[in-house]
């Protein structure tokens, strides 16, 4: 039998299904797209008359919202509704690691895919396309299958095809991944499911880009690409620990190393570590399934990319001490960057979180600057990372969230980069020589300055895989 999809609901108005159903309407004008969410906060702001204040930034994202919402385009808190009505829905709800019970630490919770399968179950009147979008572990097609099929006295007559189609974007580009993809992943056993599901892509992706193939192989090769992203990260942070003591450049290196085809130039800038609110999970439910179906030495291979980017933060935090004469109790320091990399306001996992926290813990008193990180939310995370009550006068005297970069470099000892935002790779170092206490140090965990200029006005630096550079 074969498909019309003339109305698409996505559960999960979240990083994924906000910004992907966005290009969805704007490629396929003649399809109603609902996204719909549990959170009313998060739907308001998806409505709110100021683009600046949707929930999630993204460039190129508030322009499309602009021009399709509203028309094809619809945010909103009716989920039951928006599920009788659709003929594919998308399933993009959060799939975060377990806090408790078995797999806690490692495995994903999957209470949000469970709650939408019911409700999908429940509403939805049949002969419908379920998408699975979150990253998931795989075979869970098969739990939701289950659910789908037996939730409800009801759905014995209601027909059902599951498909797994993972996302690529990355944020900060997530609108242009969405638009040019180097893949678009669809697993399934259906074939005009499936087609229903490339018909779509097709608006606007080229037919040789969609990949098909069963459930299993889908839902596993997303694990498996944020696994293989995270491990080239991890592996040229231990290159930049290595150069640091050899006098090698990690910069160099990386170009060198990367000019290999059979290597390839991307995801070899060393950094802080990775963040991101994914390749940590991921990786820790590879693990998990790893050991699960009994494969020890696999589980413990990817654990260690894990444990390599807590050591490079760790390692960090450390060089700054270090290179403040050992001590940072009462110094003031500059945090320059607080989201997990630049053109996002996104902070989960952060490098920056754990190395405030650290810096902190040894009694350094931090003035934060992002460009487009809120001030609540910096305060939130640090709070929870530092794992206690904080009143607002002992936050006060640990740390700050300034507006103005140099007002938070004013009287510091250090500025510490740790976002590669643009406006970090040109700073004026002529006034924050002014403003700053000498000796002044520039500590790039991203390099992305000029050293040698920066250097020029008497700033001693130190950046991420290079030898140190002193002012006389
Ligand atoms: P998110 O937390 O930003 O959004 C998920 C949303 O789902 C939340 O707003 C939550 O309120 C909503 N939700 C949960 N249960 C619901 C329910 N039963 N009904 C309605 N709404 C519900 O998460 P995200 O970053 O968009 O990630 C979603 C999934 O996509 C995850 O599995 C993630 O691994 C995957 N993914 C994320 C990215 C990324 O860059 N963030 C990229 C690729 C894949
Ligand atoms: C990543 C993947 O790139 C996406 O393909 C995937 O869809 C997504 O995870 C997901 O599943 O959530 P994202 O986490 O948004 O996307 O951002 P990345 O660009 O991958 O960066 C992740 C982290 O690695 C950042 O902290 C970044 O600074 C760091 N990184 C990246 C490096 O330190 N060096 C690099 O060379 C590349």
């Amino acid at each position: 039998m074969s498909f019309s999809i003339k109305n698409i609901c996505c559960i999960g108005a979240g990083y994924v299904g906000g910004p992907t159903m966005s290009v969805i309407a704007d490629k396929c004008p003649h399809i109603q797209v609902n996204v719909v969410d549990v959170n009313m906060e998060k739907i308001k702001l998806w409505n709110s008359e100021d683009l600046s204040k949707l929930p999630v930034y993204e460039p190129g994202l508030a322009e499309i919202v602009k021009n399709r919402r509203g028309k094809n385009l619809h945010f909103s808190r009716e989920i039951n509704d928006n599920i009788s009505k659709a003929d594919m829905i998308f399933i993009s709800v959060n799939t975060p690691t377990k806090h408790n019970g078995i797999g806690a630490g490692k495995a994903s919770n999957l209470k949000w895919i469970e709650e939408s399968a019911r409700q999908i179950s429940k509403y939805s009147r049949g002969n419908t396309i379920v998408v699975e979008k979150s990253t998931i572990p795989v075979r869970t097609a098969s739990t939701i299958k289950q659910i789908l099929k037996k939730t409800n006295r009801n759905t014995n007559d209601k027909e059902f095809h599951v498909l797994s189609n993972p996302e690529f974007l990355a944020e900060g580009s997530a609108i242009k991944d969405l638009l040019n993809p180097d893949r678009i992943l669809i697993g399934g056993d259906n074939a005009e499911a499936i087609k229903a599901l490339s018909n779509i892509y097709l608006n606007w992706v080229n037919k040789d880009q969609i990949l098909t193939t069963n459930l299993w192989s889908s839902e596993l090769s997303k694990l498996i690409a944020n696994a293989f992203l995270a491990q080239r990260v991890s592996s040229i942070n231990t290159v930049s620990a290595l150069c640091e003591k050899t006098g090698a450049d990690v910069d160099e290196v990386s170009i060198a190393v990367g000019m290999d085809k059979r290597i390839g130039e991307h995801f070899l800038k060393s950094g802080p570590g990775f963040g991101g609110s994914c390749f940590k999970k991921d990786i820790l439910n590879l693990v998990y399934i790893s050991e699960y179906y009994g494969l020890k030495e696999v589980g413990e291979y990817w654990q260690k990319v894990l444990e390599i980017n807590s050591w490079q933060q760790e390692r960090i935090y450390k060089s700054i001490v270090d290179n403040l004469f050992n001590n940072v109790s009462g110094k003031k320091i500059c945090i320059l960057g607080f989201s997990f990399k630049a053109n996002t306001n996104d902070t989960r996992e952060s490098p920056a979180i754990e190395i405030c926290k650290d810096l902190i813990n040894d009694g350094c008193n931090l003035s934060i600057y992002d460009p487009k990180v809120s001030k609540e939310r910096i305060d939130e995370d640090l709070r929870n990372a530092l794992n206690q009550k904080i009143t607002n006068k002992d936050k006060e005297s640990k740390w700050e969230v300034s507006d103005n970069l140099y007002n938070s470099a004013m009287d510091s000892d250090a500025l510490v980069i740790l976002t590669e935002w643009e406006e970090f790779r040109n700073l004026n170092y002529e006034k924050l020589s002014e403003i700053m206490r000498p000796p002044s140090w520039i500590f790039d965990t991203r390099s992305i300055i000029d050293n040698e200029k920066a250097n020029n006005y008497g700033f001693n630096i130190w950046s991420i895989g290079k030898k140190n550079l002193l002012s006389d």
